[in-house]
């Protein structure tokens, strides 16, 4: 299974903070946004990794990502070049893709807490379809909204409606198999001129292909997009951390525990480190692995 990360978007809600960098390279707490992401597809065993960004910001993320070989993944890059469009992603990610499946993060969704995503991809290798999860929130109207029927099937799935029927917002977390491409390629613009990932998921709905899960209690699924959100989303990262002296998506601490680095390579990576707490706190989790 690969993985994209999408990071596009002007960001122009968090104006003038995006005016030289995106939305997904603003800092939460002690590291940049992007950093919660792709953590959330190392964890679920992810390693072939596309970052999609905008014409002016793929530069940047290079610059920060690298290779990706400091982490043990494949990272590499690829420009939408205009916003058109969640679901372009898979139009723009073709070559990358080739066939295979693929799991969509959007570079702005933090999720944090045991959700099993391993556990759902490696079900999700033995089935067909696509899988979207389903999270409770106050204000449904901002969001794909899933429905579930009562044996856990879904029901509907709207895109922001104006009077949504449940309270179940769809995070930016997707799993699709090897017809996404193709679907993708059979999607018509939405009013608003952009491939709406709703529109994908409905056309694996409507073929019976559709499944979603539900996530609930002891998940943070945090949102990022205006000034108070990304606060709050450093607050809860900052309080988790402090609290347990544990950091929260380090990248290099999930590498070494998922045995995509061995302690050699990430002694490597440490030396390439500027003194830093971070820098501290993986030095403090190679002593631990050695
Ligand atoms: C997009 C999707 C929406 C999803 C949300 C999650 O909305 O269209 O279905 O619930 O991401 O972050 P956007 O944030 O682009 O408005």
């Amino acid at each position: 299974m690969k993985g994209i990360v999408l990071a596009g978007g002007a960001g122009t809600r968090l104006y003038p903070l995006t005016l030289v960098a995106s939305k997904q390279l603003q800092p939460v707490y002690d590291k940049p946004m992007i950093y919660y992401p792709l953590a959330t597809l190392m964890l679920a065993g992810i390693r072939e990794i596309l970052l999609i960004s905008t014409p002016e910001d793929t530069p940047r993320f290079e610059q920060l990502l690298g290779d990706g070989s400091q982490w043990g993944l494949r990272l590499s890059y690829a420009v939408q070049a205009r916003p058109e469009g969640i679901a372009q992603a898979f139009l723009v990610g073709e070559s990358f893709i080739d066939g295979a499946r693929v799991a969509l993060i959007l570079g702005d969704n933090i999720l944090y807490g045991r959700m099993g995503l391993d556990r759902i991809v490696a079900d999700f290798e033995r089935s067909q379809g696509a899988v979207i999860f389903g999270y409770p929130v106050q204000d449904p109207e901002r969001y794909g909204i899933v429905e579930f029927g009562p044996e856990g099937e879904v029901l509907s799935l709207e895109e922001k409606p104006e009077k949504p029927r449940t309270n179940l917002a769809v995070p930016g977390i997707y799993l699709y198999d090897e017809e996404v491409v193709a679907r993708t390629h059979a999607l018509e613009p939405s009013d608003r001129g952009e491939l709406e990932i709703t529109d994908l998921n409905l056309s694996y709905l409507r073929d019976g292909k559709l499944r979603a899960h539900r996530l609930g209690r002891g998940i943070a699924w945090l949102d990022t997009g205006t000034q108070e959100s990304l606060l709050e989303a450093a607050n809860f990262i900052a309080t988790v951390e402090h609290r347990q002296g544990l950091k929260i998506s380090c990248l290099e601490e999930i590498a070494l525990r998922l045995g995509y680095l061995d302690l050699d390579q990430l002694a490597q990576t440490l030396r390439e480190m500027p003194a830093s707490p971070y820098r501290n706190y993986v030095e403090q989790v190679l002593a631990e692995g050695s």
